[in-house]
């Protein structure tokens, strides 16, 4: 069949370089993809908020099966706008509706959906612009680091965390008031700050049943040790050690179940991936947000641990029939490291051209933020988040000497990457 993916980074050539293995896909169409995504399919160069011009490409080319690879089409409603087009009904479509995307889109609609399902997760408060002395109050009730998040999407800016009172209040006035995220922070949750070790968690749905995909863990900010403001991700590792038998039955139990059975309760059709990002505390384990589709870097190391096909299991989310299917892990670690412009996240130049990625041994590199010349086919930064590089072994160790051989030899004019990516989970 015909398969159009939705994105352009590093997730998405993962996830194409994944679906275009299996025998079931006929030809893989990647909108608008990136230069690494062209080896594994055809690259459609189209606004991929634009729903028309989604449409228009999947009658143009036959797609029989679409699958959104972000949020931000998903929580604009690109499943709601294709259901509700005739002409459109027999594409299979991977990823939640608009109601489902809430989940990502609403950090307060996701704190009160765990509320009402009684999951797991930080003690929290929500408030409007016009509540901002009774939000300053809360914030005093709380202990340092304080913890504000924007209610919808910021591009991955919009959790803030204060060491201090004064910045908190300087930040909550920030979004509260000077709407820096604009419509996004109309609402802010003021929550509780969880000590202790993350998790993300892959889990997909029909619906009705689900699966796990292997778990892996994230590495946010941009310095060794943890240091540094945040980022989209500097690299991951899967599987991860402390998600052992204990803490996993209960992240079933007390997670992964009630979150299914309440999208059931709560009449939310839901047929794609949800991200959860956990945090472990002492043992017990707390949601510290849902995404409704892949993580970055995430995918980029659970890909290659999956040895089954990929595509029979999103075949079967159409007619509820996932629990059929089997899914296959390789016990193998598989470590990503990203390679980044400098400067991200803050400013950074683009246009510098990279050497080195046809010479990439025993890893997969994965493209997000390049660009080809087509003349030349030379390969160029186009973003921040430039190549991520994934090896595999029997042990961190292993998986970490090939990526990092690999992160030294291809280059790029201010080549940036973190050196202690899996580190923590050898010890
Ligand atoms: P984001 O992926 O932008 O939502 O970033 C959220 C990050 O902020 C998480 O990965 C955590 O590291 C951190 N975070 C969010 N909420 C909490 C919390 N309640 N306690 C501790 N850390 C948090
Ligand atoms: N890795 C975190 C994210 O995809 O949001």
């Amino acid at each position: 069949m015909n398969v159009l993916l939705l994105g352009s980074g590093g997730r998405e050539h993962a996830l194409a370089w994944k679906l275009s293995q299996s025998p079931l896909t006929t030809q893989l169409y990647i909108a608008p993809g990136n230069p690494g995504t062209l080896l594994t399919g055809i690259n459609l160069p189209i606004d991929i908020s634009d729903f028309d011009a989604v449409k228009n490409s999947c009658l143009q080319y036959n797609i029989q099966m679409m699958i959104v690879g972000p949020e931000e089409p998903l929580v604009k409603g690109i499943i709601d706008y294709f259901e509700a087009d005739p002409r459109l009904r027999h594409i299979h479509l991977i990823g939640p509706g608009s109601k489902g995307a809430q989940l990502e889109g609403s950090k307060d609609f996701a704190k009160a959906f765990m509320g009402r399902h009684h999951i797991p997760t930080a003690r929290y408060k929500t408030f409007t612009g016009d509540e901002f002395e009774e939000a300053k109050a809360y914030l005093y009730e709380m202990q340092a680091p304080y913890v504000l998040k924007a209610d919808g999407l910021a591009a991955g800016k919009g959790v803030l965390i204060c060491d201090n009172i004064s910045e908190a209040c300087f930040e909550l006035e920030s979004l509260l008031i000077k709407k820096r995220f604009g419509n996004s922070c109309s609402k802010v949750i003021i929550e509780e700050f969880l000590q202790g070790r993350e998790l993300s968690l892959f889990v997909v749905t029909d619906g009705s049943n689900w699966k796990l995909l292997p778990e892996a863990k994230d590495y946010k900010r941009i310095g060794d040790g943890d240091k540094g403001p945040n980022t989209g991700g500097m690299g991951a590792v899967s599987p991860v050690s402390f998600a052992d038998e204990k803490l996993m039955q209960k992240v079933i139990d007390r997670i992964v179940v009630p979150t299914i059975e309440g999208l059931k309760q709560e009449n939310i059709p839901y047929k794609g991936f949800i991200f959860i990002g956990l945090i472990e505390v002492q043992g017990e384990p707390f949601v510290i947000e849902y995404n409704v589709r892949l993580g970055d870097p995430e995918t980029e190391s659970v890909m290659p641990r999956i040895t089954s096909d990929l595509m029979p299991v999103l075949l079967s989310l159409k007619d509820n029939t996932l629990h059929e299917q089997t899914l296959t892990f390789d016990p193998a670690y598989a470590l990503t490291i990203v390679l980044v412009s400098a400067g991200y996240p803050g400013d950074y130049p683009k246009g510098i051209e990279i050497f080195g990625l046809d010479q990439a041994k025993g890893v997969v590199v994965f493209h997000a933020g390049t660009k080809m010349d087509k003349k030349s086919e030379a390969i160029f930064t186009a973003g921040g988040r430039v190549l991520c590089i994934t090896g595999m072994g029997s042990d961190i160790e292993s998986a970490r000497r090939i990526c990092y051989d690999n992160a030294r030899s291809i280059d790029f004019l201010g080549k940036t990457y973190r050196s202690d990516i899996g580190l923590d989970l050898m010890k």
